[in-house]
């Protein structure tokens, strides 16, 4: 009997064309970095630590830049996301803002709804993401005047009109997304040119990583976000962090 099992996705091959390109690639953020600094002082970077978040981190960190660097710590992280907290702290020299959930809207929610209600209904779903996201990235937020994102436009059709920069409606500031035009590879190129730490999901088959329970997964050739709330439609995979 032949047990068959799909290859899953594994960390893309950087091809010598991706090297040659990471030169002028490597400068372009830098000056778009720069330039949001000169803005906005205290801008805010929301940093998921996934690749793309590293790679802009290593970037700020290297330029001294004064940009605070915040993460959303849901109260659902895998393990090797929360290591890699610590792994940042260590490697730069830097302190990640932590933001949590408000502890008693998060409890409140699991007794009336249990620990699996995003798997019942789209409304549950969205209302743990604003609970454990949202919120605390409301809070983070509050008197910053400008934020930046790790989003590229190749990571999906809803992010394909992404632009360097625009401007947040709901909360009336600038959003920058200095990446926003690399390719995957270009983001692995720079991570293992300058070493960066990454999250051991990602040698897991993990191409996108959120929380531990909405995400999995997802075999060779699949689109690189089909593990996130796998369950639900197209339309309704937003967590409302980027509306
Ligand atoms: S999501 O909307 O589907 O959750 P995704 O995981 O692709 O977003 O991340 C896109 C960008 O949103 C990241 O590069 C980062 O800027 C921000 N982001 C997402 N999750 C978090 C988090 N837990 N903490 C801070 N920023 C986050
Ligand atoms: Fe809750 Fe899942 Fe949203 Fe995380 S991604 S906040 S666990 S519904």
């Amino acid at each position: 009997m032949s047990s068959f099992r799909p290859q899953l996705w594994t960390i893309p091959e950087v091809a010598d064309t991706d090297k040659q390109r990471l030169p002028e690639r490597t400068t372009l953020l830098e000056q778009r970095l720069r330039i949001i600094a000169e803005r906005f002082p205290q801008a805010v970077f929301a940093s998921s630590l996934a690749v793309e978040d590293m790679v802009i981190t290593d970037m700020i960190c290297r330029l001294q830049l004064p940009i605070r660097i915040i993460t959303l710590h849901t109260g659902k992280l895998n393990a090797e996301t929360e290591a890699l907290i610590a792994a940042t702290n260590t490697r730069y020299p830097i302190k990640l803002e932590v933001f949590h959930p408000i502890a008693d809207d998060a409890a409140e929610f699991e007794q009336q709804f249990g620990a699996t209600a995003m798997y019942d209904r789209v409304e549950l779903r969205r209302r743990c993401c604003h609970i454990r996201k949202i919120e605390p990235l409301n809070r983070a937020l509050a008197t910053a005047p400008a934020w930046l994102t790790g989003q590229r436009r190749s990571q999906s059709d809803t992010r394909s009109e992404l632009a360097f920069e625009e401007h947040d409606h709901a909360r009336d500031i600038a959003k920058f997304n200095p990446i926003f035009d690399w390719e995957e590879t270009d983001v692995w190129a720079y991570a293992q040119a300058n070493d960066v730490p990454l999250n051991d999901l990602y040698r897991q088959g993990y191409p996108s990583i959120g929380c531990e329970p909405c995400t999995r997964p997802v075999k060779q050739g699949e689109n690189i976000r089909s593990g996130r709330w796998w369950w639900e439609s197209k339309d309704s995979k937003e967590c409302g962090l980027h509306k």
